[in-house]
């Protein structure tokens, strides 16, 4: 089997990769990633000496470079995780998450379309085209309710409004050629080599510096937490088994306020770090903020479809995903220190410095 993964250097690309390759030996795995400034590769440097991985750099919008790709590579499946990524970047600046989330998947559909489907030929049953998608297309829930398969479509941020985009295209080339495609709808996820500007690595690395934790609004926000290898294993079981055209929600069964997150990170790294200089416990570093305009209120997902049809929940506790977490970014100074770099401390700066 010959894989094609999009976005491979980023957070969730990165673990899907590794756990891909520990789980099937006889695949070759074709990571195309841009590097954006969420891309690092060193988040996959334990790779670089497997045959079966190759690391192409290039953007997924580059059609002719997609098309050379499946080709070259005489691609099966594709797993298209490359995204602009993070809510507050679509607000001050959307123009990327159109080109990447919607142009750029539509050139790798028309690729799959070129390379897997002619006037004379059927679909061969055992490509896939899986696009990774989030629950934040269904829009924001009140107090009460879960996204199912079914709710409608609702997105609210230019970010969540360029993934309901993609999605559509690829159901649309589902319906109208017949491209075998799936498509997984996850909520949060956290873990390793998470870039730290989303909530979770953003706090444990501010904690650790003894910097303010910012908390946007009242903090009672509620999202829906998946420890990251969980939504790898489960990316697994749809592209296995799941069924053509259809959508999995992915979920943690996890919901929890902002606020009760960013506490239960203090009270982690007050017990496994050193103490703050002032001797302060950390959760005295929260610092209430604007709030995001258009700030979703609350995601939570219905995970029944995927556990009944395909046998997967999720295998980690929050309590046990937080300490792996923290204890992960506990040692990994290094890698934090390179991904904030330059580039990041200027967005960073102007994000959050005088808010
Ligand atoms: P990320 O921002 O950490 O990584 C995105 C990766 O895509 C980076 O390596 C980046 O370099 C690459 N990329 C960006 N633009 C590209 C382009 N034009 N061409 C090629 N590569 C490009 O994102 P993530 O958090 O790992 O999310 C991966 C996918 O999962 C996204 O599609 C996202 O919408 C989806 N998702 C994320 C979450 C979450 O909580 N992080 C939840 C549900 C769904
Ligand atoms: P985030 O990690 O950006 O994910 P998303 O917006 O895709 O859900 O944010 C998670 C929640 O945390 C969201 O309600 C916004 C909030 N938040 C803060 O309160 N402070 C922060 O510094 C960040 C980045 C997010």
């Amino acid at each position: 089997m010959n894989l094609l993964v999009t976005g491979g250097s980023g957070f969730i690309g990165s673990n899907f990769v590794r756990l891909a390759l520990e789980k099937h030996s006889k695949i070759r795995l074709v990571n195309l990633d841009k590097l954006t400034y969420a891309g690092n590769p060193a988040n996959l440097t334990d790779l670089e000496t497997d045959s079966r991985y190759r690391f192409v750099q290039g953007d997924i919008c580059d059609a002719p470079l997609v098309e050379q790709l499946f080709a070259e590579e005489q691609i099966d499946m594709v797993v298209h995780f490359a995204a602009e990524s993070h809510v507050d970047r679509s607000i001050t600046g959307p123009g990327a998450f159109i080109q990447t989330n919607i142009l750029g998947t539509f050139v790798l559909l028309e690729a799959a379309r070129k390379a897997w489907i002619s006037e004379h030929r059927s679909p061969i049953t055992d490509h896939r085209f899986l696009h990774v998608s989030t629950d934040e297309v269904y829009g924001s829930l009140g107090d009460t309710g879960l996204f199912t398969e079914e709710t409608s479509y609702d997105p609210r941020s230019p970010y969540s409004a360029s993934k309901a985009s993609s999605d559509h295209l690829v159901s649309a080339y589902h319906h109208t050629y017949g491209l075998p495609t799936l498509v997984t709808n996850c909520s949060n996820n956290y873990g390793p080599y998470q870039f730290p500007e989303k909530l979770i690595p953003l706090i444990i690395n501010n904690a650790l510096a003894g910097k303010a934790l910012p908390v946007y609004g009242d903090g009672k926000n509620v999202r829906d937490w998946l420890y990251v290898v969980d939504h790898c294993e489960a990316i697994l079981q749809v592209l296995e088994n799941g069924r053509l055209g259809e959508t999995y929600n992915v979920g943690g069964n996890n919901e929890k306020q902002n606020i009760e997150v960013v506490q239960t990170i203090c009270d982690i790294l007050d017990e496994q770090a050193p103490a703050l200089s002032d001797g302060q416990p950390r959760r005295s570093l929260i610092t209430f903020v604007k709030d995001r305009p258009g700030h979703d209120r609350r995601y939570a997902i219905d995970a029944a479809k995927i556990k009944d049809e395909l046998g997967w929940e999720p295998a980690v506790t929050f309590e046990e995903g937080m300490r792996r977490t923290v204890g992960w970014y506990l040692d990994q100074v290094e890698w934090i220190a390179g991904v904030v770099d330059g580039s990041y401390q200027d967005y960073y700066e102007r994000m959050y410095v005088g808010r």
